[in-house]
């Protein structure tokens, strides 16, 4: 994207931005897809052009992520909340416990939704109000046999506090919440007994989520669920119960070739290691902007950042956009600023936040 000669830079936290290639396949496929003689939002969902779409995404999932015959692989719409109500749905009772990691906003939200539909609890106590900086010391002898499962979110987007490593689970079903980090790093799905993501950050646009699901998980769930609530509807209807969102589908499948076609996993990883180095580095060096979140366990997709001198948020933010720096703002739960630096950011555009924040230390500094 460009304003004038200047580069436009979206640094939005999802909805996010598209990698330039896939924007221009859609456009280009837009008339007439895969010789259809129409748009693929004009297609039948049954039809075998859309089915040999569905049959190249569940290969190109399980090829990137490597995952094996024993997990299913769902397209759900929804988003990820409404994963916060099919799980313990499916998977608990109301005499039923959950356990919940919570160390930000999205943890937060998970378990107040559980909280309605069985017994889930905090493995670390929390406070509504608390703005995270860290993930909390816990103590993992708790999480025995009476829970049905444990629930943790990778990466809380609005903080920027994301998991390095995967907690140990005690082999209680281990449930996580990948919204912001799916497809951004290499990770084992043995480990996990159900994985969600919903697609507007790295997996292309809002209205459809991936569920990755141990299938042996499916028959555990109640057999009373509405059907568009139980996974097993899903599962037993490659995703086709209802008319599902089809051109979401359609872009996914599109920015799981780019990732393949870029390198695979590794090469995201690295990518994206790289980039937030280079703009945390920049920060830590800094005498006028400071980011809170320990070292050990801050964002590679999500920076968040502070203004020493919070009163020139809104001219850094005017100035910003005037730059073609775009969406920098931070959640109002949280304040500050954000950089939402995804799959689809190039370093290209880590530089020229650098630069104009660079500039704007020299003008307000
Ligand atoms: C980690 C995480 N979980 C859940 C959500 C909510 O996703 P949705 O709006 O698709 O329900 C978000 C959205 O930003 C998120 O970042």
């Amino acid at each position: 994207m460009s304003q004038g000669n200047n580069p436009i830079y979206n640094f939005a936290p999802g909805p996010a931005m598209l990698p330039e290639s896939v924007k221009q396949q859609i456009i280009d496929d837009m008339p007439n897809w895969r010789g259809s003689g129409c748009s693929v939002m004009e297609v039948s969902h049954r039809g075998p052009l859309f089915r040999q779409l569905i049959k190249e995404t569940d290969e190109l999932i399980r090829e990137i992520l490597n995952v094996s015959d024993e997990y299913d692989i769902l397209m759900t719409p929804g988003g990820a909340r409404l994963q916060y109500s099919m799980m313990p749905m499916n998977f608990s009772s109301l005499t039923g416990k959950a356990m919940y990691f919570v160390h930000g906003h999205w943890g937060k939200s998970a378990i107040l939704e559980a909280q309605k539909f069985c017994n889930a609890r905090p493995l670390v106590p929390y406070n509504q109000n608390e703005i995270y900086s860290s993930i909390p010391k816990y103590d993992m002898s708790q999480l025995d046999s009476s829970f049905d499962y444990f629930h943790y979110t990778s990466n809380e987007t609005l903080e920027g506090v994301e998991w390095q490593f995967i907690p140990e689970n005690n082999d209680i079903p281990m449930f996580c919440d990948m919204t912001s980090n799916l497809m951004t790093r290499e990770i084992d799905v043995n480990k996990y007994s159900l994985i969600y993501a919903s697609a507007q950050k790295n997996l292309g646009i809002a209205g459809i989520t991936i569920v990755i699901v141990k299938k042996e998980m499916l028959d555990k769930a109640p057999s009373n669920l509405p059907l568009m609530l139980d996974y097993r509807t899903y599962s037993k209807h490659d995703s086709l119960w209802n008319t599902p969102p089809t051109f979401p589908w359609y872009v996914m499948n599109l920015i799981l070739n780019w990732i393949k076609n870029t390198g695979g996993l590794s090469a995201v990883e690295k990518r994206n290691y790289e980039k937030s180095a280079k703009l945390y580095e920049y920060i830590d060096n800094s005498q006028f902007y400071k980011n809170n979140v320990d070292m050990d366990c801050r964002s590679k997709v999500n920076v968040t950042f502070l203004l020493n001198d919070e009163s020139l948020n809104e001219k850094f933010l005017s100035k910003a956009e005037e730059a073609g720096i775009k969406a920098i703002k931070g959640h109002r739960a949280v304040g500050g600023m954000r950089a939402s630096i995804y799959n689809a950011m190039p370093m290209a555009g880590i530089n020229a936040l650098i630069n104009f924040m660079k500039e704007f230390e020299k003008d307000y500094g």
